[in-house]
């Protein structure tokens, strides 16, 4: 074996002894039960304040989300990603959530990580917690 395939080798192993490692410690990630609670909680604010911004305008008119999707109804998070016919491709619910802002309320579309828009999200999703996913179903 010359020097060559001896490097080879050698970065071979580290390679994957370190490859290993890393799923071994990815494996180890550990939460306690506070973490639990804590992250829960963080959820269920994220669900609120969706809750709060889907009854208040969002855009430059007086029309709020809940006037036309009352409870979340007709919103169908679970049907995500799908095409749709309003954007001519495959979309994502924040898309369609920006369509509303844009359109009936008249507003701005939002960043789709912007933090009001993932509060949508938890918000519209939770409403239908336990409904089976059918991504692309019209
Ligand atoms: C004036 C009535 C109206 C208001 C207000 C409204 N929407 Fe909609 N929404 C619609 C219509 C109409 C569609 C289109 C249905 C379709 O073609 O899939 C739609 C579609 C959607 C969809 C996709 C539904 C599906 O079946 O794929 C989501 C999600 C949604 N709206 C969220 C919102 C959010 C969030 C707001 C508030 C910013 C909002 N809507 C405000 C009428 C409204």
């Amino acid at each position: 074996m010359n020097y060559k395939h001896t490097r080879f080798f050698l970065s071979l192993t580290l390679g994957l002894g370190l490859g290993l490692a890393g799923s071994a410690s990815a494996q180890a990630d550990e939460f306690t039960n506070a973490d639990l609670e804590q992250w829960q909680q963080d959820f269920t604010w994220t669900v609120k304040k969706g809750d709060k911004l889907f009854h208040s305008p969002l855009g430059s008119n007086t029309v709020s989300c809940d006037q036309c999707h009352p409870n979340a109804a007709d919103t169908h998070p679970e049907t995500y990603p799908k095409f749709q016919k309003q954007l001519g491709r495959v979309a994502t619910l924040g898309d369609m959530i920006n369509w509303c802002i844009q359109n009936p309320a008249q507003g701005k579309p939002m960043s789709l990580d912007d933090p009001r828009m993932i509060a949508l999200e938890a918000y519209i999703t939770y409403e239908r917690r336990g409904v089976p996913l059918a991504p692309g179903k019209h």
